[in-house]
């Protein structure tokens, strides 16, 4: 297996597969850089740059489509059976290639409940929900696979168009409060600059195979809703106990307050040198009612 990123040149071709919302952002800005890139979506779609791929309808791309591509950047979940999407159906593919190096986007709930502890890379993963256990086989395979593949966890993704300010204008907000919780998050810019960083310093940093990306201060999700309601101007409404709302969450919303972890970044941020852009929720939001 290889086990370093390759730096960058203008030869490169990227497929990022799953061009949801992290997908997307990268894609831009690989091509803002002026390298290609390729992006997949389970339907057809009008853009010329993208193309089909739905593993669960058995939908693959055509072959022109790995001609020449060197990096690759997978952003889809697991499927419903655990399966990784990706190695599930296009594996022997992804292998045939000269790949240079491929990214997954994986999650830190695979750490599961630290009691608010600090989490980082060298922790043993302890996953407590059925789909953290799902995703921490999915990286395992990813690894076995023998690809040259950097794994990225990540917590709560939040950007423009997908920040607690939609929640708000949506009226989907719950102000739930939960003594002692706290949840990590990162801004969707983050990521795409923390991957392109490691990419162009390949040569001069050690590979990591497994890498958190999360931004500098994990934090009460209070803190942020009341933190977006005074930016706009307006009355947060009363908090709710946990213990009171927690019947009428739905399985997976309340699956989210059973686990309590601060996730570091040391490894990224101080290791490896890189510069968040949003080191906090405030900038990061800052930002995003700047551009939705
Ligand atoms: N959202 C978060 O807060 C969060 C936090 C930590 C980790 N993650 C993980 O990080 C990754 C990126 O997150 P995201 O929120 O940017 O993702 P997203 O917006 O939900 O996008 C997921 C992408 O995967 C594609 N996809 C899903 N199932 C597929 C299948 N069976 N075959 C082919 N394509 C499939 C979707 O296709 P369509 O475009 O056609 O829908 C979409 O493009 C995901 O693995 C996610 O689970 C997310």
């Amino acid at each position: 297996m290889k086990n370093s990123a390759s730096s960058l040149n203008g030869k490169n071709k990227f497929l990022v597969l799953g061009c949801g919302f992290s997908g997307s952002f990268f894609a831009k800005k690989i091509r803002q850089l002026g390298y290609t890139a390729l992006t997949s979506s389970r339907s057809e779609k009008k853009d010329p740059n993208s193309f089909v791929f739905n593993s669960e309808e058995d939908l693959l791309p055509n072959k022109e489509i790995f001609d020449g591509v060197t990096h690759i950047l997978s952003c889809i979940p697991p499927d419903k059976n655990g399966n990784d999407p990706v190695l599930k159906s296009l594996k022997d593919k992804l292998k045939s290639l000269s790949l240079e190096w491929v990214g997954y986007l994986s999650t830190t709930g695979v750490y599961g409940h630290s009691k608010g502890d600090w989490v980082s890379e060298i922790d043993e993963p302890k996953p407590f929900q059925q789909r953290s256990h799902k995703r921490l086989n999915c990286e395992k395979e990813w690894i076995r696979s023998g690809l040259p593949v950097q794994i990225f966890r990540l917590p709560g993704i939040y950007g423009p168009g997908r920040s607690t300010f939609e929640a708000i204008k949506n009226k989907k907000i719950r102000v739930i409060s939960k003594k002692n919780q706290v949840f990590s998050r990162i801004h969707v810019a983050d990521i795409t600059n923390a991957i392109i960083y490691l990419l162009q310093n390949k040569n001069s940093l050690k590979f990591y195979q497994i890498i958190n990306i999360a931004d500098d201060l994990p934090c009460s999700q209070i803190e942020v809703i009341q933190y977006c309601y005074d930016f706009l101007g307006l009355t947060m409404p009363k908090p709710i106990l946990f213990e009171d709302a927690k019947e009428e969450l739905s399985p997976i919303a309340k699956s989210f307050w059973m686990e309590n972890r601060r996730v570091s970044n040391k490894l990224l941020c101080e290791t490896l040198g890189y510069k968040l852009i949003y080191k906090n929720y405030k900038i990061g939001l800052k930002n995003c009612y700047l551009n939705s």
